[in-house]
């Protein structure tokens, strides 16, 4: 076991061990190959430098008081990887490759794995990226998927503790028809610079609008966005949001605690009728939210919480997700997979 202070975790990077590496040249796919380099040797006119050709996923891996190492829902995360890699025309990634090398980095890292107890997990890395060399803007031939861990924590510093939010009017992260479904780094390039004032100006978060009408609500930063209202999980239906598997396992969650969960989209004026919201995702897990502000439409504030805590319905789903993903309540659902 490594000496890492586990519960003083971030989410940030850290160096471990081993990393998977699988080349596609020639039209096909090799082998796995494990290294212990943090770097790649890259063209300097690979695609994925010049035209944005990569894609990356994100996914955990949680140490329960079992000592077993479960993996939460990674085939979804695989299929996701494959429509990516559809949109912008890079080859798929085999099944049997993605879990293979997810695999393999959970057991060659396993002193790496946060144990039970400490609020943190591993977080898994797969990417995917152009590798062949182009000048003209066109796919590559020849193309990289790696994956690599970390031990993180909470992605939020509050942790599950409600968040202030800040609406973007002036910049958009993806268009209606554009690569927001798709987890591809241009997406994340465009949402740098309001995340960063959103930041800087006191907020956890941007939360970005529809970039045709700016009248409902897409995600908020590196999550979903949920709702709660009259019993009902409410959860924006848009072409330019990344199909969360956070926020699909907690439709199915919320569904299960008899809730009613809708689909559909949220007009920004709707918020004043929730009475919880929260941000979902992989890293930021429930991060149930405070305030919403919208700054540049003459500051309105929609508040969900005065008191510093988050809502009950948004505390039992937070509860049951982890309840499931750390192997202390039934996986009912089949999402995990056990790895040791
Ligand atoms: N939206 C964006 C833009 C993200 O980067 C993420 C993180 O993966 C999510 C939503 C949440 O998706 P998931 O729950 O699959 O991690
Ligand atoms: C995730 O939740 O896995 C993400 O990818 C979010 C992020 C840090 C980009």
């Amino acid at each position: 076991m490594k000496n890492i202070e586990w519960s003083k975790l971030t989410f940030g990077y850290s160096k471990t061990d081993y990393n998977i590496r699988c080349y596609y040249r020639d039209g096909k796919w090799g082998e796995l190959e494990i290294s212990s380099s943090e770097n790649i040797p890259l063209h300097m006119a690979a695609t994925s430098l010049h035209y944005g050709q990569e894609a990356f996923e994100g996914l955990k891996a949680f140490c329960g008081k079992d000592n077993k190492i479960r993996v939460f829902r990674w085939e979804e995360n695989h299929q996701r990887m494959v429509n990516s890699a559809q949109g912008i025309l890079m080859p798929e990634v085999p099944k049997e490759i993605f879990w293979g090398a997810c695999k393999k980095v959970i057991e060659l890292n396993r002193d790496y794995v946060p144990p039970y107890g400490h609020g943190a997990s591993f977080y898994l890395r797969p990417l995917l990226i152009g590798t062949g060399a182009q000048v003209g803007v066109k796919a590559a031939n020849e193309y990289l998927f790696m994956v690599f861990g970390v031990p993180v924590g909470p992605y939020f510093k509050e942790g599950f503790k409600p968040v202030n939010i800040q609406i973007v009017r002036d910049a958009d992260r993806a268009a209606p028809l554009g690569t927001g479904v798709y987890k591809v780094g241009g997406n994340y390039a465009a949402s740098l610079s309001s995340g960063e004032r959103a930041h800087k100006e006191g907020f956890s978060a941007a939360l970005y609008l529809d970039a045709k009408e700016k009248k409902y609500i897409d995600e908020c930063g590196p999550a979903n966005f949920f709702g709660i209202k009259n019993n009902t999980y409410v959860t924006p239906l848009s072409t330019s949001i990344l199909p969360s598997i956070t926020n699909k396992s907690l439709m199915v969650l919320a569904e299960d605690m008899g809730l009613k969960v809708e689909r559909r989209p949220i007009p920004v004026t709707e918020l004043s009728e929730f009475s919880e919201c929260g941000a979902c995702g992989t890293a930021a897990v429930i991060s149930p939210i405070g305030k919403i502000v919208d700054s540049q439409n003459d500051g309105k504030e929609y508040v969900f919480s005065k008191d510093g805590k988050a809502g009950s319905i948004s505390t039992q789903l937070y509860e049951r997700l982890l309840g499931i993903q750390y192997g202390e309540m039934e996986d009912k659902f089949k999402w995990n997979t056990l790895v040791d």
